[in-house]
């Protein structure tokens, strides 16, 4: 089902440079889901849309004092323009850095009472009918001017325990177009043999039988594990729209399978775009290793494994 739509879009919105088809067979926003929605219908969404999009998932209150202690963070580690408010996170022409080098602090007890409280503990026992866990690394997003994320999949990142995984995409800030946000093509999670290839390949997997075969193992050659640079071409190719929300609050969470396209849209504003993405599955199915403990390895060069391809 279409939600009905009344925003007035940007005249354009980019990812990655590319200028998006805004007609509404291109386009469009996603579906709001109630959380006290009954579970079974929950369910039914994520599996017919890859995604739930839940509105007010949080206090707007709890958010915030996220947002104060990782913008004090930015403050104090240099990255805000002086004299600007804090609370707007102006970009002051330095980037923080990707996800794996972000310096914020994976440690800040508010952001882990938020991320891995029991609010979203209790949804995803509901939702997966048991005791469950999540992923002890927290991907920081801290976005400024310029380009999004590369367009992906999750699991070709974190695919070597169980499947059943799920992503929780948390915007720390009220994200209007402009700022960008998370994007998702619709109907991706459902184009499983188109991807196939994709889909089976793990970043930091390599083939022992070709000739770079050693600088993978080394660490000196990585996969980053795009699957495109290019969101029209990728749409042409797999069909469906790309949905965003006209305009991210805080306080929403946007929940998505392994399977999901997604990115984000550039950030066309002199603003820092804030958000996290954390995991969570049940308890008892086997779990990637690369994302537990105190001091996740990651993607780090002891995590390489070979195969022949
Ligand atoms: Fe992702």
């Amino acid at each position: 089902m279409i939600q009905p739509q009344t925003t007035i879009l940007p005249k354009c919105l980019f990812t990655l440079g590319q200028p998006l088809d805004l007609s509404q067979d291109r386009f469009g926003f996603f579906y709001e889901t109630k959380i006290d929605e009954e579970i079974g219908v929950l369910r039914q969404r994520m599996k017919d849309d890859g995604y739930l999009y839940l509105r007010n998932f949080w206090s707007r209150e709890a958010v915030q004092v996220v947002r104060d202690s990782l913008t004090s963070q930015l403050d104090r580690l240099g990255f805000l323009r002086p004299g600007a408010p804090r609370d707007e996170a102006r970009f002051d022409g330095r980037e923080v850095g990707r996800a794996m080098g972000n310096p914020l602090d994976q440690r800040d007890p508010v952001l882990r009472d938020l991320v891995f409280g029991p609010q979203i503990t209790d949804f995803f026992q509901t939702f997966l009918a048991g005791p469950v866990r999540h992923f002890d690394f927290i991907w920081f997003r801290t976005k400024g001017p310029g380009y999004g994320s590369p367009l992906h999949c999750d699991l070709v990142y974190m695919g070597r325990g169980t499947h059943d995984l799920y992503t929780t995409w948390v915007p720390l800030g009220d994200v209007s177009l402009e700022l960008g946000g998370l994007i998702v093509l619709e109907g991706s999670h459902k184009k499983g043999d188109r991807l196939k290839p994709y889909l089976s390949r793990d970043v930091d997997d390599y083939c022992t039988n070709r000739d770079d075969a050693a600088d993978y193992a080394a660490g000196k050659r990585w996969w980053d594990g795009t699957l495109s640079k290019n969101a029209v071409a990728l749409q042409k190719s797999l069909g469906g729209r790309w949905l965003t929300a006209p305009e991210f609050r805080m306080g929403d969470a946007v929940i998505f399978n392994m399977t999901l396209v997604h990115g984000s849209l550039d950030n066309q504003t002199d603003r820092f775009r804030l958000s996290t993405d954390t995991r969570y599955q049940l308890a008892s199915q086997p779990i990637d290793e690369r994302w537990v403990g105190d001091q996740p390895p990651g993607h780090a060069v002891t995590q390489r494994r070979g195969r022949v391809c």
